[in-house]
């Protein structure tokens, strides 16, 4: 038998095996960091099929080694994020979560599960391939400073060092038994900003009397989107977006103060760093030149996530190979973000695109919602397929895997 044969073969004698384990893990959903039972759950997995996990890196974050023969020949690593968010699920389904408020809305569960059937497919195959694949279950993706800045502070890219790493996110918009691929530019960077306005509050019929910190903040708001549409380059989106702004003075009553909170996206470092300082000097410069003070401060979160052309090229080869080149789609830039941008920082790095869509099985809801769920027929196509890029990547240049 073929290899790609006999991890199809595999894929499909693993999967049902694997939805259970999906199940156990959507139904037992814990937050960014607190990772701590489904980081057990996921150590013993590995070693019921005979791995040495190593346990407690970043806290609840786990890797494991599985060697083929001549393991110090090209080292690769595989990622599966396992932290859930807090939204209380709203699917009724026999596998809901028992946890009240965390749910996996964003499938974290599938991308450990999935995980966790890779580790059985090669490792049940070792002998017949070289290098080593290192497994990196990782926590609290979905919470600043993110799970993978602190896995790669704590080594997880050094002993052995990856040649390069692979990532898989489902996707509810891609239907199933399709994946999507971008080479390049993928994810935005993401930062919260932060603004109090200072004024002085008063009565409302007496504007020669206040500073309004009301008026300065609309004007802060509209200006600043002058960064998006004056300053930044028209070919790289950026995005400047204001969700929360509480000036709570009533119809006849200016308040002393406005908070306002928002999110800054881009694609480029230097012009991210650029935006920052412009921001934060036209939010004080108006908020000054109108009498009151703006307090302006940034956290920042994930950089951008920039798939290695070289490495991404030969994954979507590889993908077309196992699934087929109708099968196989193009992705469009996505200004979410994404701790796996840090891996791509460090190492050649490729995040793809899981389909899990299904009408008929109403899975097309969209991640960070309560309804979100999965078409599970995603998993047996998620284990294989990420099997095969590890083989695919292993592999050296001209030689067969026949
Ligand atoms: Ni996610």
């Amino acid at each position: 038998m073929s290899t790609i044969a006999k991890v199809k073969s595999l894929a499909r004698e693993y999967a049902p095996g694997i939805v259970e384990i999906r199940r156990h893990i959507h139904a037992n959903p814990e937050l960014s960091y607190k990772e701590f039972e489904t980081a057990k759950y996921v150590a013993d997995q590995l070693r019921q099929i005979g791995l040495e996990p190593k346990e407690g890196i970043a806290e609840t974050g786990i890797i494991a080694l599985i060697e083929g023969r001549n393991p110090g020949k090209k080292v690769i690593a595989l990622r599966g994020d396992m932290d859930a968010l807090p939204i209380q699920e709203a699917n009724d389904v026999s596998y809901k979560s028992q946890n009240s408020g965390v749910m996996h809305a964003c499938g974290h569960d599938v991308h450990t599960a999935s995980l966790l059937g890779v580790a059985r497919i090669l490792n049940e195959i070792k002998d017949e391939f070289e290098g080593t694949v290192k497994l990196i279950f990782q926590p609290g993706e979905e919470k600043n400073p993110g799970g993978a800045s602190l896995m790669i502070k704590e080594g997880v890219l050094e002993n052995p060092s990856p040649a390069s790493i692979f990532g898989q996110h489902v996707m509810p918009f891609i239907p199933t038994g399709k994946v999507g691929f971008r080479e390049g530019m993928y994810m935005a960077s993401a930062d919260e900003i932060y603004m109090t306005i200072k004024g002085k509050g008063g009565h409302a019929a007496l504007p020669e009397k206040v500073i309004d910190p009301v008026l300065i903040t609309s004007h802060i708001i509209i200006a600043l989107q002058q960064i998006v549409s004056r300053n930044a380059n028209p070919k790289l989106p950026t995005v400047l977006s204001f969700g929360k702004v509480i000036a709570n003075g009533a119809t006849n009553v200016i308040p002393d103060e406005v908070k306002v909170e928002g999110t800054f996206r881009a694609l480029d470092e230097a012009w991210r760093a650029d935006a920052h300082a412009k921001m934060k000097k036209m939010a004080e410069s108006i908020a000054e030149g109108m009498g009151g003070i703006c307090e302006f401060e940034i956290s920042k979160g994930y950089p951008f996530l920039t798939n290695d052309p070289k490495t991404t090229g030969a994954t979507r080869l590889a993908a077309e190979e196992y699934l087929g080149v109708e099968n196989v789609m193009d992705l469009d830039l996505w200004m979410g973000a994404e701790d796996f941008a840090y891996y791509s920082h460090e190492i050649p790095a490729c995040f793809y695109r899981l389909g899990t869509g299904n009408e008929a099985k109403d899975t097309c809801h969209g991640v960070h919602t309560p309804n979100f769920n999965i078409d599970e027929d995603a998993l047996e196509i998620g284990i294989g397929l990420m099997s095969w890029i590890a083989l695919e990547e292993l592999r050296s240049p001209g030689e067969s895997l026949e």
